[in-house]
Protein backbone atom coordinates (compact mmCIF):
# COMPACT_ATOMS: atom_id res chain seq x y z
CA UNK A 1 0.00 0.00 0.00
CA UNK A 2 1.41 3.37 -0.92
CA UNK A 3 2.41 5.85 1.69
CA UNK A 4 3.64 9.68 1.19
CA UNK A 5 6.34 10.65 2.87
CA UNK A 6 6.69 14.21 4.18
CA UNK A 7 9.80 16.22 5.33
CA UNK A 8 7.92 19.23 7.04
CA UNK A 9 9.39 22.69 8.17
CA UNK A 10 9.60 24.53 4.68
CA UNK A 11 6.82 27.37 4.54
CA UNK A 12 5.09 26.64 1.03
CA UNK A 13 5.26 29.52 -2.17
CA UNK A 14 3.98 29.41 -5.78
CA UNK A 15 1.23 28.85 -7.72
CA UNK A 16 -1.27 25.66 -8.25
CA UNK A 17 -3.97 24.95 -10.39
CA UNK A 18 -7.11 23.71 -8.58
CA UNK A 19 -8.82 21.02 -10.90
CA UNK A 20 -12.36 19.79 -11.62
CA UNK A 21 -14.66 18.95 -8.51
CA UNK A 22 -14.69 15.59 -7.49
CA UNK A 23 -18.87 16.33 -5.84
CA UNK A 24 -19.90 17.47 -9.19
CA UNK A 25 -18.33 15.28 -11.60
CA UNK A 26 -19.79 11.98 -9.34
CA UNK A 27 -23.44 13.42 -10.34
CA UNK A 28 -22.74 14.60 -13.60
CA UNK A 29 -21.19 11.35 -14.50
CA UNK A 30 -24.51 9.61 -13.27
CA UNK A 31 -26.91 12.32 -14.86
CA UNK A 32 -25.25 11.22 -18.59
CA UNK A 33 -27.46 8.11 -18.25
CA UNK A 34 -30.99 10.20 -18.45
CA UNK A 35 -30.19 10.85 -22.26
CA UNK A 36 -29.04 8.91 -25.36
CA UNK A 37 -26.27 10.54 -27.17
CA UNK A 38 -22.84 10.92 -26.93
CA UNK A 39 -21.72 13.32 -24.03
CA UNK A 40 -18.91 14.96 -23.34
CA UNK A 41 -17.56 16.73 -19.94
CA UNK A 42 -14.21 18.85 -19.87
CA UNK A 43 -11.84 19.39 -16.86
CA UNK A 44 -13.00 15.97 -15.25
CA UNK A 45 -10.48 14.90 -12.82
CA UNK A 46 -8.63 12.25 -13.11
CA UNK A 47 -9.37 10.66 -9.66
CA UNK A 48 -10.04 7.20 -8.04
CA UNK A 49 -13.42 8.19 -7.97
CA UNK A 50 -13.72 9.27 -11.02
CA UNK A 51 -12.65 6.26 -12.45
CA UNK A 52 -14.88 4.27 -10.48
CA UNK A 53 -17.91 6.15 -11.43
CA UNK A 54 -16.81 5.64 -15.85
CA UNK A 55 -16.42 2.22 -14.86
CA UNK A 56 -19.79 1.40 -13.14
CA UNK A 57 -21.37 3.48 -15.92
CA UNK A 58 -19.35 0.95 -18.03
CA UNK A 59 -21.05 -1.71 -16.37
CA UNK A 60 -24.19 -0.22 -17.14
CA UNK A 61 -23.34 -0.47 -20.85
CA UNK A 62 -22.37 3.34 -21.51
CA UNK A 63 -18.78 3.29 -23.54
CA UNK A 64 -16.38 6.19 -22.31
CA UNK A 65 -13.19 7.67 -23.87
CA UNK A 66 -10.84 9.72 -22.20
CA UNK A 67 -9.47 12.03 -23.74
CA UNK A 68 -8.94 16.08 -23.54
CA UNK A 69 -12.76 15.90 -23.09
CA UNK A 70 -14.31 12.59 -21.67
CA UNK A 71 -17.20 11.11 -24.00
CA UNK A 72 -20.03 8.64 -22.50
CA UNK A 73 -21.85 7.21 -25.15
CA UNK A 74 -25.22 6.39 -22.77
CA UNK A 75 -27.38 5.58 -26.27
CA UNK A 76 -27.76 1.73 -25.05
CA UNK A 77 -28.21 0.82 -21.12
CA UNK A 78 -27.73 -3.57 -21.26
CA UNK A 79 -28.01 -3.24 -16.86
CA UNK A 80 -29.93 -1.40 -14.96
CA UNK A 81 -27.49 -2.03 -11.68
CA UNK A 82 -25.14 -0.70 -9.74
CA UNK A 83 -23.32 -3.55 -7.95
CA UNK A 84 -22.27 -3.98 -4.60
CA UNK A 85 -18.66 -4.55 -5.40
CA UNK A 86 -18.58 -0.73 -7.18
CA UNK A 87 -20.99 0.45 -4.52
CA UNK A 88 -18.88 -0.16 -1.36
CA UNK A 89 -15.56 1.20 -2.97
CA UNK A 90 -17.77 4.37 -3.65
CA UNK A 91 -21.11 5.15 -1.64
CA UNK A 92 -21.65 8.25 -4.69
CA UNK A 93 -22.92 5.35 -7.06
CA UNK A 94 -25.89 5.87 -5.60
CA UNK A 95 -26.51 8.60 -7.35
CA UNK A 96 -27.23 5.90 -10.73
CA UNK A 97 -30.87 5.32 -8.84
CA UNK A 98 -32.64 8.61 -10.08
CA UNK A 99 -30.88 8.32 -13.69
CA UNK A 100 -31.70 4.52 -14.11
CA UNK A 101 -35.45 4.43 -12.62
CA UNK A 102 -36.02 7.92 -15.13
CA UNK A 103 -34.59 6.80 -18.27
CA UNK A 104 -35.49 2.94 -17.62
CA UNK A 105 -38.49 2.78 -15.57
CA UNK A 106 -36.03 0.27 -12.60
CA UNK A 107 -32.93 0.35 -10.92
CA UNK A 108 -31.52 -2.20 -8.46
CA UNK A 109 -28.56 -0.43 -6.85
CA UNK A 110 -26.57 -2.23 -3.71
CA UNK A 111 -27.19 -0.16 -0.42
CA UNK A 112 -24.14 1.60 0.39
CA UNK A 113 -23.43 0.80 3.57
CA UNK A 114 -21.87 2.90 5.99
CA UNK A 115 -18.20 4.72 5.89
CA UNK A 116 -15.59 6.04 8.14
CA UNK A 117 -17.57 8.99 8.77
CA UNK A 118 -21.34 7.96 9.33
CA UNK A 119 -23.85 5.49 9.08
CA UNK A 120 -24.95 7.68 5.80
CA UNK A 121 -28.46 6.25 5.33
CA UNK A 122 -30.07 7.29 1.93
CA UNK A 123 -33.97 7.30 3.04
CA UNK A 124 -34.16 10.79 2.00
CA UNK A 125 -33.13 9.87 -1.21
CA UNK A 126 -35.81 7.15 -1.70
CA UNK A 127 -38.42 9.23 0.35
CA UNK A 128 -38.38 11.77 -2.54
CA UNK A 129 -38.38 8.69 -5.71
CA UNK A 130 -40.99 7.24 -3.66
CA UNK A 131 -42.91 10.69 -4.38
CA UNK A 132 -42.18 10.46 -7.92
CA UNK A 133 -44.29 7.43 -7.54
CA UNK A 134 -41.30 5.42 -7.00
CA UNK A 135 -41.69 1.93 -5.61
CA UNK A 136 -39.06 0.26 -3.36
CA UNK A 137 -38.02 -3.14 -2.00
CA UNK A 138 -34.83 -3.66 -0.28
CA UNK A 139 -33.78 -6.86 -0.52
CA UNK A 140 -30.51 -8.77 -0.54
CA UNK A 141 -28.36 -5.51 0.62
CA UNK A 142 -29.85 -4.19 -2.85
CA UNK A 143 -32.86 -1.77 -3.36
CA UNK A 144 -34.83 -2.92 -6.02
CA UNK A 145 -36.81 0.19 -7.71
CA UNK A 146 -39.85 0.18 -10.16
CA UNK A 147 -41.60 3.23 -11.57
CA UNK A 148 -44.25 2.96 -14.26
CA UNK A 149 -44.41 6.71 -15.00
CA UNK A 150 -42.56 9.50 -12.49
CA UNK A 151 -44.99 12.17 -11.58
CA UNK A 152 -44.25 15.41 -10.23
CA UNK A 153 -44.90 15.92 -6.59
CA UNK A 154 -43.68 18.36 -3.50
CA UNK A 155 -40.30 16.76 -1.55
CA UNK A 156 -39.25 18.05 2.01
CA UNK A 157 -36.44 16.74 2.88
CA UNK A 158 -36.03 15.99 6.61
CA UNK A 159 -32.57 17.28 6.31
CA UNK A 160 -30.27 19.15 3.87
CA UNK A 161 -28.54 16.09 2.03
CA UNK A 162 -26.12 16.59 -1.34
CA UNK A 163 -26.83 13.36 -3.07
CA UNK A 164 -30.50 13.11 -2.04
CA UNK A 165 -31.15 16.71 -3.71
CA UNK A 166 -29.14 15.14 -6.66
CA UNK A 167 -30.60 12.31 -7.31
CA UNK A 168 -34.23 13.45 -6.45
CA UNK A 169 -33.76 16.38 -9.12
CA UNK A 170 -32.20 14.00 -11.81
CA UNK A 171 -35.36 11.88 -11.76
CA UNK A 172 -37.89 15.30 -11.47
CA UNK A 173 -36.23 16.31 -14.96
CA UNK A 174 -38.04 13.68 -16.52
CA UNK A 175 -41.16 13.73 -14.54
CA UNK A 176 -44.77 14.18 -16.12
CA UNK A 177 -45.47 17.92 -14.60
CA UNK A 178 -44.14 19.79 -11.60
CA UNK A 179 -41.99 18.78 -8.91
CA UNK A 180 -40.81 21.25 -5.50
CA UNK A 181 -38.02 20.62 -3.67
CA UNK A 182 -37.49 22.20 -0.27
CA UNK A 183 -35.12 22.30 1.78
CA UNK A 184 -32.43 21.40 -1.06
CA UNK A 185 -28.83 21.02 -1.17
CA UNK A 186 -27.66 24.68 -2.09
CA UNK A 187 -24.17 23.85 -2.51
CA UNK A 188 -22.02 24.84 -6.16
CA UNK A 189 -21.69 21.26 -7.34
CA UNK A 190 -25.39 20.69 -7.11
CA UNK A 191 -25.84 23.85 -8.87
CA UNK A 192 -23.28 22.33 -11.76
CA UNK A 193 -25.15 19.26 -11.78
CA UNK A 194 -28.60 21.62 -12.43
CA UNK A 195 -26.77 23.59 -15.08
CA UNK A 196 -25.35 20.34 -17.08
CA UNK A 197 -29.11 19.04 -17.03
CA UNK A 198 -30.28 22.48 -18.42
CA UNK A 199 -27.81 21.94 -20.99
CA UNK A 200 -29.38 18.78 -21.71
CA UNK A 201 -32.80 20.61 -21.50
CA UNK A 202 -34.50 20.49 -18.58
CA UNK A 203 -36.22 22.78 -16.76
CA UNK A 204 -35.19 23.70 -13.06
CA UNK A 205 -35.73 27.33 -11.17
CA UNK A 206 -34.17 28.33 -8.24
CA UNK A 207 -30.47 26.47 -8.17
CA UNK A 208 -28.35 27.86 -5.16
CA UNK A 209 -31.48 28.71 -2.81
CA UNK A 210 -32.96 25.65 -0.55
CA UNK A 211 -36.58 25.68 -3.13
CA UNK A 212 -35.86 24.06 -6.44
CA UNK A 213 -39.13 23.78 -8.87
CA UNK A 214 -38.49 21.57 -11.82
CA UNK A 215 -40.73 21.32 -15.16
CA UNK A 216 -40.57 17.64 -16.26
CA UNK A 217 -39.82 17.11 -19.87
CA UNK A 218 -40.59 14.46 -22.58
CA UNK A 219 -37.27 13.53 -23.29
CA UNK A 220 -33.27 14.87 -22.71
CA UNK A 221 -30.58 14.99 -25.41
CA UNK A 222 -27.06 15.00 -24.77
CA UNK A 223 -25.85 17.95 -25.33
CA UNK A 224 -23.77 18.95 -28.42
CA UNK A 225 -21.55 21.23 -26.54
CA UNK A 226 -18.63 19.75 -23.79
CA UNK A 227 -19.57 20.69 -20.17
CA UNK A 228 -16.87 22.00 -17.87
CA UNK A 229 -17.01 20.86 -14.37
CA UNK A 230 -16.60 23.72 -11.93
CA UNK A 231 -13.47 24.13 -9.81
CA UNK A 232 -13.15 21.79 -6.63
CA UNK A 233 -13.93 24.68 -4.01
CA UNK A 234 -12.31 21.73 -1.03
CA UNK A 235 -9.11 21.21 -3.29
CA UNK A 236 -8.66 24.65 -2.98
CA UNK A 237 -9.23 25.05 0.42
CA UNK A 238 -6.69 22.66 1.42
CA UNK A 239 -3.73 24.32 -0.61
CA UNK A 240 -4.42 27.53 0.87
CA UNK A 241 -4.22 25.44 4.54
CA UNK A 242 -0.78 24.32 2.99
CA UNK A 243 0.32 28.00 2.92
CA UNK A 244 -1.23 28.99 5.53
CA UNK A 245 -0.37 26.41 8.24
CA UNK A 246 3.43 26.65 6.77
CA UNK A 247 3.66 29.89 6.92
CA UNK A 248 3.93 30.57 3.33
CA UNK A 249 2.77 32.02 0.22
CA UNK A 250 0.03 30.44 -2.16
CA UNK A 251 -2.11 31.12 -4.92
CA UNK A 252 -4.51 28.90 -5.96
CA UNK A 253 -5.52 29.59 -9.49
CA UNK A 254 -8.88 28.25 -11.96
CA UNK A 255 -11.04 29.09 -9.05
CA UNK A 256 -14.00 30.65 -8.26
CA UNK A 257 -14.10 32.15 -5.13
CA UNK A 258 -17.78 33.04 -4.45
CA UNK A 259 -17.62 29.10 -4.15
CA UNK A 260 -14.92 29.67 -1.25
CA UNK A 261 -16.38 32.46 0.89
CA UNK A 262 -17.22 30.10 3.93
CA UNK A 263 -13.69 28.96 4.12
CA UNK A 264 -11.60 32.24 3.10
CA UNK A 265 -13.52 33.86 5.78
CA UNK A 266 -12.20 31.43 8.51
CA UNK A 267 -8.88 32.00 7.16
CA UNK A 268 -8.76 35.34 7.61
CA UNK A 269 -10.23 35.14 10.77
CA UNK A 270 -7.46 32.52 11.81
CA UNK A 271 -4.75 35.34 10.88
CA UNK A 272 -4.31 35.05 7.12
CA UNK A 273 -3.81 37.82 4.31
CA UNK A 274 -6.16 37.18 1.75
CA UNK A 275 -6.42 38.75 -1.39
CA UNK A 276 -9.03 37.41 -4.21
CA UNK A 277 -8.68 37.95 -7.42
CA UNK A 278 -11.22 37.14 -10.51
CA UNK A 279 -10.67 33.41 -10.24
CA UNK A 280 -7.21 33.35 -8.31
CA UNK A 281 -6.99 33.97 -4.76
CA UNK A 282 -3.55 34.35 -2.64
CA UNK A 283 -2.54 33.47 0.87
CA UNK A 284 0.24 34.87 2.95
CA UNK A 285 0.71 34.05 6.49
CA UNK A 286 3.31 35.31 8.50
CA UNK A 287 2.24 36.63 11.74
CA UNK A 288 0.82 33.58 14.34
CA UNK A 289 -2.39 31.39 13.99
CA UNK A 290 -5.47 32.96 15.24
CA UNK A 291 -7.28 30.57 17.21
CA UNK A 292 -10.96 30.35 15.45
CA UNK A 293 -14.41 28.72 16.46
CA UNK A 294 -16.13 26.98 13.36
CA UNK A 295 -19.30 25.50 12.92
CA UNK A 296 -20.04 23.15 9.85
CA UNK A 297 -22.95 23.61 8.13
CA UNK A 298 -24.74 23.15 4.64
CA UNK A 299 -23.59 25.25 1.97
CA UNK A 300 -23.22 28.43 2.42
CA UNK A 301 -21.69 27.35 5.41
CA UNK A 302 -18.32 26.23 6.49
CA UNK A 303 -17.93 23.12 4.93
CA UNK A 304 -18.07 19.73 7.02
CA UNK A 305 -15.48 18.67 4.07
CA UNK A 306 -12.70 21.43 5.00
CA UNK A 307 -13.06 20.62 8.88
CA UNK A 308 -10.64 17.93 9.49
CA UNK A 309 -8.27 20.68 7.27
CA UNK A 310 -8.63 23.66 9.09
CA UNK A 311 -8.40 21.16 12.36
CA UNK A 312 -5.09 20.68 11.57
CA UNK A 313 -4.31 24.51 10.79
CA UNK A 314 -5.63 25.16 14.58
CA UNK A 315 -3.58 22.84 15.69
CA UNK A 316 -1.03 25.37 15.80
CA UNK A 317 -3.08 28.67 16.58
CA UNK A 318 -2.43 30.84 19.86
CA UNK A 319 -5.18 29.86 22.13
CA UNK A 320 -7.97 27.32 21.92
CA UNK A 321 -9.87 26.66 19.53
CA UNK A 322 -14.01 24.87 19.36
CA UNK A 323 -14.91 22.80 16.20
CA UNK A 324 -18.54 22.11 16.27
CA UNK A 325 -18.97 18.77 13.20
CA UNK A 326 -22.85 19.10 12.34
CA UNK A 327 -23.26 17.31 9.50
CA UNK A 328 -21.57 13.51 10.29
CA UNK A 329 -21.89 11.71 13.46
CA UNK A 330 -18.21 10.48 13.20
CA UNK A 331 -16.08 12.73 11.42
CA UNK A 332 -13.29 13.30 14.04
CA UNK A 333 -11.55 10.16 12.67
CA UNK A 334 -8.07 12.49 11.90
CA UNK A 335 -7.99 13.40 15.85
CA UNK A 336 -6.55 10.39 17.28
CA UNK A 337 -3.89 10.80 14.39
CA UNK A 338 -3.20 14.46 14.91
CA UNK A 339 -2.37 13.68 18.35
CA UNK A 340 0.38 11.19 17.38
CA UNK A 341 2.02 14.68 15.68
CA UNK A 342 1.65 16.25 19.03
CA UNK A 343 -1.50 18.17 18.33
CA UNK A 344 -3.69 18.57 22.09
CA UNK A 345 -7.35 18.11 21.22
CA UNK A 346 -10.40 16.90 22.69
CA UNK A 347 -13.85 15.66 21.94
CA UNK A 348 -16.99 15.57 23.74
CA UNK A 349 -19.36 14.39 21.40
CA UNK A 350 -19.91 16.59 17.79
CA UNK A 351 -17.39 19.26 20.04
CA UNK A 352 -14.17 19.10 19.25
CA UNK A 353 -11.22 21.57 21.46
CA UNK A 354 -8.47 22.20 19.93
CA UNK A 355 -5.35 23.32 22.36
CA UNK A 356 -2.88 25.01 19.69
CA UNK A 357 0.51 24.10 20.21
CA UNK A 358 3.76 25.89 19.38
CA UNK A 359 4.78 23.19 16.94
CA UNK A 360 3.77 19.90 15.74
CA UNK A 361 6.76 16.50 15.72
CA UNK A 362 6.77 14.18 12.73
CA UNK A 363 5.46 10.60 12.79
CA UNK A 364 4.01 7.39 11.48
CA UNK A 365 -0.14 8.27 10.71
CA UNK A 366 -2.90 6.50 9.01
CA UNK A 367 -5.09 8.18 6.86
CA UNK A 368 -8.52 6.95 7.34
CA UNK A 369 -10.96 8.80 5.05
CA UNK A 370 -10.05 11.61 2.15
CA UNK A 371 -10.13 14.64 4.15
CA UNK A 372 -8.56 13.14 7.48
CA UNK A 373 -5.62 11.85 5.11
CA UNK A 374 -5.46 15.54 3.52
CA UNK A 375 -5.80 16.93 7.26
CA UNK A 376 -2.87 14.27 8.47
CA UNK A 377 -0.72 15.69 5.32
CA UNK A 378 -1.14 19.29 6.47
CA UNK A 379 -0.16 18.45 10.07
CA UNK A 380 3.20 16.84 8.31
CA UNK A 381 3.85 19.88 6.48
CA UNK A 382 4.07 21.61 9.19
CA UNK A 383 5.75 19.60 11.36
CA UNK A 384 9.37 19.03 12.51
CA UNK A 385 11.01 16.07 11.03
CA UNK A 386 9.71 13.30 9.01
CA UNK A 387 5.92 12.45 8.59
CA UNK A 388 4.20 9.24 6.92
CA UNK A 389 1.36 8.68 5.99
CA UNK A 390 -0.26 5.69 5.37
CA UNK A 391 -2.99 4.05 3.40
CA UNK A 392 -2.60 6.78 0.62
CA UNK A 393 -5.50 5.60 -1.66
CA UNK A 394 -7.79 7.47 0.69
CA UNK A 395 -6.59 10.89 -0.62
CA UNK A 396 -5.82 9.37 -3.98
CA UNK A 397 -9.49 9.39 -4.44
CA UNK A 398 -10.13 13.50 -3.99
CA UNK A 399 -6.82 14.79 -4.95
CA UNK A 400 -5.41 15.23 -8.42
CA UNK A 401 -1.56 14.90 -8.53
CA UNK A 402 -1.14 15.68 -4.99
CA UNK A 403 2.69 15.34 -4.47
CA UNK A 404 2.93 16.94 -7.85
CA UNK A 405 0.84 20.05 -6.74
CA UNK A 406 2.79 20.13 -3.15
CA UNK A 407 6.19 19.44 -4.69
CA UNK A 408 5.69 22.60 -7.23
CA UNK A 409 5.09 24.88 -4.18
CA UNK A 410 8.23 23.20 -2.46
CA UNK A 411 7.06 20.52 0.18
CA UNK A 412 9.26 17.78 0.41
CA UNK A 413 6.89 15.39 -0.27
CA UNK A 414 7.64 11.68 -1.82
CA UNK A 415 5.36 8.52 -2.72
CA UNK A 416 6.73 5.60 -1.24
CA UNK A 417 5.38 1.76 -0.79
CA UNK A 418 5.17 -0.09 2.94
CA UNK A 419 8.87 -1.04 3.35
CA UNK A 420 10.37 1.11 0.23
CA UNK A 421 11.65 4.85 0.39
CA UNK A 422 12.18 6.43 -2.42
CA UNK A 423 16.13 7.11 -3.10
CA UNK A 424 15.74 10.50 -3.22
CA UNK A 425 14.26 11.41 -0.18
CA UNK A 426 16.16 8.77 1.33
CA UNK A 427 19.71 10.59 0.09
CA UNK A 428 18.07 14.05 1.56
CA UNK A 429 16.83 12.53 5.26
C1 LIG B 1 -21.95 14.76 -0.04
O1 LIG B 1 -22.15 13.53 0.61
C2 LIG B 1 -20.48 14.79 -0.42
N1 LIG B 1 -20.20 13.69 -1.36
C3 LIG B 1 -19.62 14.66 0.83
O2 LIG B 1 -18.25 14.78 0.44
C4 LIG B 1 -19.97 15.82 1.77
O3 LIG B 1 -19.24 15.68 2.97
C5 LIG B 1 -21.47 15.82 2.07
O4 LIG B 1 -22.24 15.86 0.84
C6 LIG B 1 -21.90 17.02 2.91
O5 LIG B 1 -21.58 18.21 2.24
C7 LIG B 1 -20.55 13.84 -2.65
O6 LIG B 1 -21.13 14.84 -3.06
C8 LIG B 1 -20.21 12.70 -3.57
P1 LIG B 1 -25.41 14.32 2.69
P2 LIG B 1 -23.67 13.03 0.92
O7 LIG B 1 -26.45 13.44 2.10
O8 LIG B 1 -24.59 13.53 -0.12
C9 LIG B 1 -27.62 12.50 6.48
C10 LIG B 1 -15.98 14.22 0.42
O9 LIG B 1 -15.11 14.16 1.29
N2 LIG B 1 -28.49 11.82 5.51
O10 LIG B 1 -25.45 15.77 2.36
O11 LIG B 1 -23.60 11.56 1.15
C11 LIG B 1 -26.18 12.02 6.39
O12 LIG B 1 -26.00 10.85 7.16
C12 LIG B 1 -17.37 13.67 0.70
O13 LIG B 1 -15.81 14.69 -0.73
C13 LIG B 1 -29.53 11.02 5.97
O14 LIG B 1 -29.72 10.85 7.18
O15 LIG B 1 -23.98 13.76 2.28
C14 LIG B 1 -25.42 13.21 6.91
O16 LIG B 1 -25.42 13.16 8.31
C15 LIG B 1 -17.48 13.11 2.11
N3 LIG B 1 -30.34 10.40 5.07
C16 LIG B 1 -26.24 14.41 6.43
O17 LIG B 1 -27.54 13.89 6.13
C17 LIG B 1 -30.17 10.55 3.72
O18 LIG B 1 -30.95 9.98 2.93
C18 LIG B 1 -25.69 15.09 5.18
O19 LIG B 1 -25.39 14.09 4.28
C19 LIG B 1 -29.11 11.37 3.26
C20 LIG B 1 -28.29 12.01 4.17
Amino acid sequence: MDKLLIRGGVPLHGKVSISGAKNASLPILAATLLAPGEHRIANLPELVDTSFMLSLLGRIGCASLVGKDVRIDASRIAYCEAPYDIVRKMRASVLVLGPLLARCGEAHVSLPGGCAIGVRPVDQHLKGLEALGCRFELEGGYVHGKVDRLRGAEVDFDMVTVTGTENVLMAAVLAEGTTVLRNAAREPEVIDLGQFLIGMGAKIQGLGTSTLVIEGVPALRASPKPYSILPDRIEAGTYLVAGAITGGDVTIEGVRPDDLQPTLHVLGQAGCDIEVDESSVRLRRSGPICAVDVDTQPHPGFPTDMQAQVMALLCLAEGTSHIRENIFENRFMHVSELLRLGARIDIAGNLATVYGQPMLKGATVMATDLRASASLVLGGLAAEGTTEVLRLYHLDRGYERLEEKLGALGARVARGSEGRVPAAFAAAS
